[in-house]
């Protein structure tokens, strides 16, 4: 069974998808294990690292010669698996929905694609979460650069000259990204209110020593959809969320919106016309800048200046943590395949639950269930 991890290509992808922790469980398995050179490089995995691990290092054509699974963090172009063995899997993230089109190029290649953003939310795969994994160190990241680019200090500061007074920090949407938000903006010692239209996440809110601010009038609403995840809501919800934020965002210093619906846009959460009531020198991170945006306004990579309002937000933020996006994303994958090792066989064997969910081709046609209801 060879494994084999080429350099990531996708512009500004500084992650790898094997680490040496990784490589060394894999060999234990009995795998072999090939990197292209200079793969984990910019995540400060240099090639004599993978080598003491006992991987092979070379040239792509090297590494993909012959392999049975292929890891990734995002999906290469599948002509870049020349050489691969036919049928092989191939362990990344897609974008499934945003990226149709590569799904059926992977189906037409004859690989068995398996898509780590379709993991099932269940106890047993939370260690197998690229999602939450990444999720938790982007939460982390959006303070940590909302912080750097804010003109003031977070923490309230008793000096000699006076007292700087601390940061107001409001947190839209708790899910994973959030609640990294809401404990880093904690630590450096702001002041944190945090909403969701999930009902379950005020308790989590309160327990982080944050303020929960929840719309409470509009009946029949519980936000939360199937495996845990947020559904679009109504629009009476829409509108009495809107008025609450409203008030809200106006006493705020640095807003970190992370809200997120599966297959779908992101949910728009600040509209200019509330960036208007904020005061100067506000700070906003739009971490579904990616998927189209929470903010009206907001840009990928880019810093827009609207009424004294800077917003930011990165299209790859977990990519700027990249030495331990890489271990935890690394780990997810192991977890992922060995939790399905097949001693006998020295390969994984995937069960329905978790496979029929991830698997999107197989045996030259796409099979996964969420795209095929899609349609092409
Ligand atoms: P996500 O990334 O899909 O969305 C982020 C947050 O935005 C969610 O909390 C969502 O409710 C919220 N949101 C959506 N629309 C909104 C709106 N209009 N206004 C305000 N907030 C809005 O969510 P994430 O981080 O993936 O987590 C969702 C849930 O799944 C969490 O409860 C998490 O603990 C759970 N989970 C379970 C796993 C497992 O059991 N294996 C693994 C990962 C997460």
């Amino acid at each position: 069974m060879r494994i084999a991890v080429l350099r990531e290509t996708a512009p500004a992808e500084t992650r790898v998808a094997l680490t040496p922790e990784t490589a060394r469980k894999f060999i234990a398995l009995g795998a072999t294990v090939a990197v292209e050179s200079g793969a984990g490089i910019a995540a400060s995995i240099t090639d004599a690292a993978y080598a003491e691990a006992g991987v092979q290092v070379g040239d792509a054509a090297q590494t993909m010669s012959g392999a049975d699974i292929v890891m990734a963090v995002q999906a290469p172009d599948p002509a870049a698996l020349a050489g691969a063995n036919p049928g092989a899997l191939v362990a990344a993230t897609f974008d499934p929905f945003g990226r149709r089109e590569r799904v059926d190029a992977y189906a037409a290649a004859g690989f068995e694609a398996l898509a780590m953003e379709f993991m099932p939310r269940i106890t047993r795969a939370q260690s197998m979460d690229v999602l939450s994994s990444q999720s938790n160190l982007a939460g982390y990241k959006a303070v940590i650069a909302a912080a750097d680019v804010y003109g003031r200090a977070f923490p309230m500061m008793m000096t000699a000259a006076g007292t700087v007074q601390a940061a107001k920090v409001f947190v839209m949407g708790v899910g994973v990204a959030g609640l990294q938000a809401i404990a880093t903006a904690r630590r450096l010692g702001a002041q944190v209110s945090a909403t969701d239209v999930r009902s379950a996440t005020r308790e989590q809110i309160q327990s982080l020593g944050a303020k929960p601010v929840f719309v409470e009038n509009v009946a029949g609403i519980e936000g939360e959809g199937s495996g845990g995840y947020a559904t679009e809501m109504s629009a009476e919800y829409q509108q009495a969320q809107a008025e609450l934020v409203s008030g809200h965002l106006a006493k705020q210093d640095i807003v970190v919106t992370t809200a997120l619906i599966p297959g779908r846009a992101a949910p728009r959460l600040i509209s200019d016309a509330q960036i208007a009531t904020m005061k100067p020198g506000s700070v906003i991170f739009d971490l579904a800048v990616a998927q189209g945006g929470n903010v009206e306004g907001s840009v990928a990579d880019q810093m827009v200046e609207k009424h004294g309002v800077k917003i930011i937000g990165f299209a790859n933020t977990p990519a700027t943590v990249p030495a331990d996006a890489s271990a935890l994303y690394a780990r997810n994958l192991y977890n992922f395949l060995s939790a399905f090792w097949d001693k006998d066989q020295g390969r994984p064997v995937l069960d329905a639950e978790i496979g029929d969910a991830v698997r999107l081709t197989r045996g030259g046609a796409v099979v996964n269930e969420r795209l095929l209801e899609r349609g092409a």
